[in-house]
């Protein structure tokens, strides 16, 4: 059976910005925190060298001509902050920053691509990271501060602004998990540097709103679904709290202005946050206009009486990639209708799902990405079904266009790409994979079968 896609939906690709430009130090950047701890710890960083990346810093020209011919609607991507403020807010933008994201945008727009723009994924500058990072009182001021200088130089050619993207991975990687800067293991710093987040998106979104930007504006998170393991309260109730501890907590307060009433209460968190934290979120609260859903997979939960939130998730029902994500097209479906059904009438959209390969060095073989063609014909079949049931989702972006740098202690030992860069060659020359192909003839039909 074919499912056919709305006339205008946005067939994307996504990126960003500390993943592949390179150009590190070029056109006035400041460091950002990975071109900076990664030469002061590279053992906590292993192989994720930022010059090594794909120099789309110099390449975006050709790589834009390369969206057309795959036929994107839209490309999903980032601004370094570090390149608009490269040492601080107190010496204003960086015009040279400026002028190549503007370029970049025009660019796509002569393509007739859609820009769909974060302001931040995984990259905050150095300097700020350096003055408290997103624990200092400062942060909010100075991430308005930037989007406001980022909405009036691009606005109006971006069509989607997302504030944020995945701050439940990237704010308890850095203060709960250990693993990236300022590599913190504090339950108690991590639940309030997520605070902080959730009032600078809104400082993020007030700017906006301000400046009457024409476009809309929005967030992207990690949405991992939970299945209970049983239909057993219990494990029903354990399958909701992990839901709200890892994803909902953020969702929660950006489209509902309140913390999720599964996990707010709980000891562990609880404890943590100001004292005026609902005030807080009172006083600050702003309707956002879409959601990202960043999909990959999902997992299996299980009441367990515990020290944490009383549940143990398993991931062994399911097959996994080499990431260690497990593959759940099925699930692509439920997630939508999860998110749809909890925030009902905010638009949707899939920002982010794809598939990783461990890197064997064997270039030709790497092109034979089937494992990705049915993986991507499966999951957007999900997203087809799911707007066939009347879920308002507007775009889908494949992660990724080209293959990265996969952050953290992975680096370049992940492929994600529809396009195979040629790490070996001084020329970094691009290839498409089989998928590229596919998903090529899945855009010019407009359906998938
Ligand atoms: C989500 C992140 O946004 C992206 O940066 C990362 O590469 C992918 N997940 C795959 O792990």
């Amino acid at each position: 059976m074919n499912f056919k896609f709305p006339k205008d939906f946005l067939f994307g690709a996504a990126s960003s910005a500390v993943q592949i430009e390179a150009g590190v130090g070029e056109g006035g950047k400041g460091a950002d925190v990975l071109d900076y701890y990664w030469t002061l710890y590279p053992e906590k960083y292993g192989q994720a060298d930022p010059s090594k990346a794909a120099d789309f810093y110099h390449k975006y020209p050709e790589d834009i001509k390369m969206m057309k011919e795959l036929g994107l609607k839209a490309f999903r991507f980032s601004i370094s902050w570090s390149r608009i403020y490269p040492n601080g807010m107190e010496d204003g933008p960086c015009q040279a920053g400026i002028d190549y994201y503007s370029d970049m945008i025009d660019k796509l727009i002569e393509a007739d691509i859609v820009p769909f723009f974060d302001l931040w994924h995984c990259d905050m500058p150095a300097w700020v990271m350096e003055k408290g990072g997103v624990l200092s009182p400062d942060f909010g001021d100075w991430f308005a501060e930037y989007a406001k200088t980022c909405f009036t130089a691009f606005g109006g050619r971006v069509q989607y602004w997302s504030t944020v993207n995945e701050p439940n991975v990237n704010v308890m990687a850095a203060y709960a998990w250990g693993i990236t800067a300022p590599f913190e293991k504090d339950i108690a710093r991590s639940v309030l540097a997520c605070h902080n987040m959730v009032l600078a998106h809104f400082k993020a979104v007030k700017v906006f709103r301000e400046l009457n930007i024409p476009g809309k504006i929005g967030f992207v998170n990690h949405v991992q679904l939970a299945y209970g393991l049983t239909l057993s309260e219990e494990d029903q109730a354990a399958a909701e709290r992990n839901m709200g501890f890892y994803s909902n907590w953020f969702n929660d307060a950006m489209l509902l202005g309140h913390y999720p009433e599964s996990v707010v209460h709980y000891p562990y968190l609880a404890d943590h946050l100001p004292e005026n934290y609902q005030k807080e979120l009172d006083d600050n609260f702003i309707a956002c206009d879409f959601f990202g859903i960043n999909y990959y997979s999902s997992s299996v939960v299980k009441y367990e009486k515990n020290d944490i939130l009383d549940y143990k998730i398993y991931t062994d029902y399911l097959p996994k990639d080499d990431y260690g994500f497990t593959v759940n097209p099925q699930g692509i479906y439920d997630t939508i209708m999860y998110v749809q059904n909890r925030y009902p009438g905010i638009e949707l959209a899939i920002t982010e799902n794809g598939i990783s390969k461990a890197r064997t060095g064997n270039y030709e073989e790497e092109l034979d990405d089937d494992y990705r063609v049915s993986y991507l014909r499966e999951h957007l079949r999900g997203v087809a079904r799911a707007i066939e049931a009347g879920s308002p989702v507007v775009g889908y972006f494949h992660w990724t266009l080209m293959d990265t740098n996969e952050l953290y202690v992975n680096g370049y030992s992940h492929l994600f790409g529809l396009l195979q860069v040629r790490f070996d060659k001084p020329t970094l020359d691009r290839v498409p994979r089989k998928s590229w192909y596919y998903y090529q003839q899945i855009i010019a039909k407009g359906e998938v079968n």
